[in-house]
């Protein structure tokens, strides 16, 4: 076991883990910070995506002995009344069917848009090309990315 001192939603908070603890499990378990999903854990579907010092990151293979010194953003983080505009876009398109993997999409939505504000449609798809969605909302993720953009 370790203490490590986050930095998480602009807020400080302190954990007594072992080192290699998932940052996932750490917001989820410790922090009662449930908006980041799990879904594989093996880096391969999204779902549990934040921002680590603004890049998109995958947090159930993101030690939080890594974390400690990092600025972290989790969906929770984007905006108070949940009025951040890609979460708007996502509304107006209604692109959630089971809604599962949307957290981890809004994440690398915003990671995408933080750093490019006018993504072509190229740029949109292999920026969210890695985070899976069962229900095959896409077209709808697509065109909320867009909207969002705009
Ligand atoms: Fe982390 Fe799937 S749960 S990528």
């Amino acid at each position: 076991m370790a203490t490590y001192k986050l930095q998480i939603n602009g807020r400080s908070y302190e954990v007594d883990v072992e080192p290699d603890t998932p940052l996932l499990w750490v917001l989820r378990d410790n922090l009662g910070l449930v908006g980041t999903k799990y879904g594989c854990g093996i880096a391969q579907c999204g779902a549990c995506t934040v921002h680590v010092n603004g890049n998109a990151m995958r947090s159930c293979v993101y030690p939080v002995s890594a974390a400690a010194s990092a600025k972290i953003t989790t969906i929770e983080g984007l905006s108070e009344a949940g009025d951040h505009p890609v979460q708007l876009a996502w509304d107006e398109v209604d692109v959630a069917q089971c809604g599962y993997c949307q957290a981890g999409q809004i994440m690398t939505a915003t990671a995408l848009l933080n750093k490019n504000q006018k993504p072509t449609a190229e740029e949109i798809d292999n920026a969210m090309n890695g985070n899976i969605c069962r229900c095959g909302t896409y077209h709808r993720i697509r065109e909320a990315v867009a909207l969002a953009a705009t």
